[in-house]
């Protein structure tokens, strides 16, 4: 079995631990690939759909592994209890619904040693969210995979930072932790926010006050988005 390139920097983030979780699992790969490699020794994967939940079941007993993984039925953490994994892995869903799913389970959440989370869109809902509940980001990575760019964010649930109250915006969309990790691909990721925001300005041809007001913003988020880049 070949996973991604998404996917392997996913399982990449792992810790070694004895159990961990991946909601919203599809087919199942990144448990089964997590336990093939040893970084943990069982896992649950959880899909509020019975198709995928049914795909997962099938990937995982053609790898042998169904004594070690456990496939659930159910929406978001609801699924899982209190402290009954160690890790979790919620990827390949807009920010907006992986933020709703851990409000709803907060507990569940408060409880996990550490989160690996992949916002397919809307990354920047997540991050704010993040910052506003004090969550510590430990580490984010971009992976470019088939011509797109992929934003991971693996954060410790368990701690709480005080965040300074005055951080622009700008840096929940083009992240600080990225942008300081010197990784080669950052520019091109930076590169890839502005040429999608030109894209959106190239759209925008009224002259009514909605459109006009819209260039402006888009104006303002692409000088800032290259301010935010000079800085740094
Ligand atoms: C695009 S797939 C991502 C699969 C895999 N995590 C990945 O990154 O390749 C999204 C999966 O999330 C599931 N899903 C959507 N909303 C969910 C929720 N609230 N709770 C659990 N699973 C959910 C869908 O059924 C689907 O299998």
């Amino acid at each position: 079995m070949d996973i991604s390139l998404r996917l392997n920097n996913i399982v990449n983030l792992i810790d070694k631990c004895d159990s961990i979780a991946d909601i919203g699992t599809d087919h199942g790969y990144v448990p089964i690939e997590a336990l093939k490699r040893g970084v943990c020794l069982k896992a649950i994967a959880s899909d509020i759909n019975k198709g995928p939940v049914n795909k997962a079941k099938l990937n995982v007993s053609l790898e042998g592994l169904a004594s070690k993984i456990q496939c659930r039925l159910g929406s978001g953490l609801k699924t899982i209890k209190v402290n009954e994994v160690q890790g979790l892995v919620i990827a390949g869903m807009g920010g907006n619904l992986i933020r709703d799913i851990i409000v709803d389970s907060y507990k569940v959440f408060k409880s996990l040693e550490f989160a690996i989370l992949q916002p397919t869109q809307n990354p920047e809902v997540l991050r704010e969210f993040l910052f506003n509940e004090g969550i510590e980001i430990l580490e984010e990575k971009i992976c470019l995979d088939e011509g797109i760019f992929y934003e991971i964010i693996k954060v410790t649930p368990r701690v709480r930072v005080e965040n300074k109250k005055d951080l622009d915006p700008i840096y929940f969309e083009i992240s600080p932790y990225i942008l300081n990790s010197k990784d080669p691909l950052a520019l091109e990721y930076i590169s890839n926010k502005i040429e999608k925001y030109n894209a959106i300005l190239e759209k925008i041809n009224d002259n009514t006050e909605g459109a006009l007001k819209r260039r402006e913003e888009v104006i303002k988020k692409i000088q800032k988005i290259k301010e935010a880049t000079t800085c740094l």
